[in-house]
């Protein structure tokens, strides 16, 4: 068993796969289940000075992928539609009462975090974590929050802003950054009625999930090395691999959301789970040895060895590699019943590596 423990900003986490503001923080009970499916620590819905008035619909998926996973999803969910009286009568002690690390999300301008940002650190919430969706003016609204209270504040980001420039700025008033938000504004269309398929403003969603991982990765990155303060990623961790991924990138723990929609509050435990089997398969007895490992990497060329190469005992003959290898190089060696790389069509553009789901190929970088 590996240590997945992990402190940032003085919480002390038991594991690195947190809950994040959307439907499944959207009060205490949830927020109970979530911790009772296995998350390390629990961060709440946004909560404002008003409830939201959210349209419907305000979810859709994203279709299937080749191999049935969900992209992710569309949503136009707002911020909580529990007016803030009852977060701080009874949905945030609920939430306490799991003895988890509890973070509060709050919105939006500098002047509504600062009326209401003293009532949430009164009802006894660990953390803050404010949202500049909608409103921009980060290191504003960081000041007003850092003027407001004593316990630790967490700047999320979008990933329309600049987010290393963005985390400069609000560096001396914040514990930690967290990247990023739902990515948009995007659009679906129903083609039986010819509507858009949310019932927001001109139909209008933010896009979560598998598809905004690469682009929330990037984010991570970017900021890890722009300020020396915690970063936690959120945008499409379903498994475990893709915590690792993030950690390696910078990340000191992540959220997730779209991955909880879509399979249930026992999603934090199972992604946890698998970070600890990659951990103890890979040789590692903490999480934290892990962590920016990719970064000193990031400036220098990968340069490839040779083509890859088929591990034959792994391969399961599924055909997928042959399909998507543009340069018609992997070819079906019908007597032996084996995929062979011809040297002189590969290109090495990796496309194989990525594409096959067992792990069977491979190159010498
Ligand atoms: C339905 C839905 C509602 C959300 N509500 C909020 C919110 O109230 N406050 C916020 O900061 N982020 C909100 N988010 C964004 C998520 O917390 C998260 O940053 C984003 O979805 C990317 O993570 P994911 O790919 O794991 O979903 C919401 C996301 C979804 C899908």
């Amino acid at each position: 068993m590996t240590n997945l423990e992990v402190e940032i900003a003085g919480l002390r986490f038991r594991n690195p796969v947190l809950t994040a503001a959307g439907p499944t923080s959207r009060d205490g009970m949830t927020l109970l289940n979530a911790a009772a499916g296995g998350a390390g620590g629990l961060v709440a819905k946004t909560v404002s000075i008003r409830p939201a008035d959210v349209p419907k619909p305000n979810m859709a998926a994203i279709e299937e992928g080749r191999t049935g996973s969900r992209r992710g999803i569309l949503n136009a969910e707002l911020w909580s539609e529990i007016p803030l009286e009852q977060w701080l009568e009874r949905e945030y002690a609920i939430a306490l009462s799991s003895t988890l690390p509890l973070i509060a999300s709050l919105g939006y301008t500098p002047a509504e975090v600062s009326e209401i940002a003293p009532k949430i650190e009164a009802a006894g919430v660990h953390a803050l974590e404010f949202s500049t969706h909608y409103v921009g003016g980060h290191a504003e609204i960081a000041k007003a929050l850092r003027d407001a209270v004593d316990i630790p504040i967490f700047a999320k980001l979008s990933p329309k802003v600049d987010v290393a420039a963005v985390a400069k700025e609000v560096a001396p008033y914040v514990d930690g950054i967290v990247a990023i938000n739902s990515f948009g504004p995007c659009l679906r269309i129903d083609i039986e009625t010819g509507k858009p398929v949310l019932g927001s403003e001109e139909g209008l969603g933010w896009m979560s999930g598998a598809s905004i991982r690469p682009i929330a990765m990037k984010c991570v990155a970017d900021i890890a090395r722009a300020v020396n303060l915690p970063v936690i990623a959120v945008g499409g961790v379903t498994h475990g691999t893709d915590a690792i991924e993030f950690m390696m990138a910078g990340a000191s723990a992540v959220e997730v959301c779209t991955a909880s929609i879509l399979e249930g509050q026992t999603v934090y435990g199972r992604i946890a789970k698998e970070m600890d089997t990659w951990l103890d398969e890979h040789g590692y007895d903490s999480v934290l040895d892990i962590k920016g490992k990719a970064l000193k990497h990031l400036r220098e060329p990968v340069e490839l060895k040779g083509i890859p190469t088929v591990d034959h005992a792994k391969c399961t003959r599924c055909g997928l590699c042959p399909k998507s290898c543009v340069y018609d190089a992997i070819t079906v060696d019908k007597k032996e019943n084996l995929f062979v790389i011809n040297e002189e069509k590969c290109q090495r553009c990796g496309m194989c590596i990525s594409v096959c789901p067992y792990h069977a190929l491979s190159i010498d970088a």
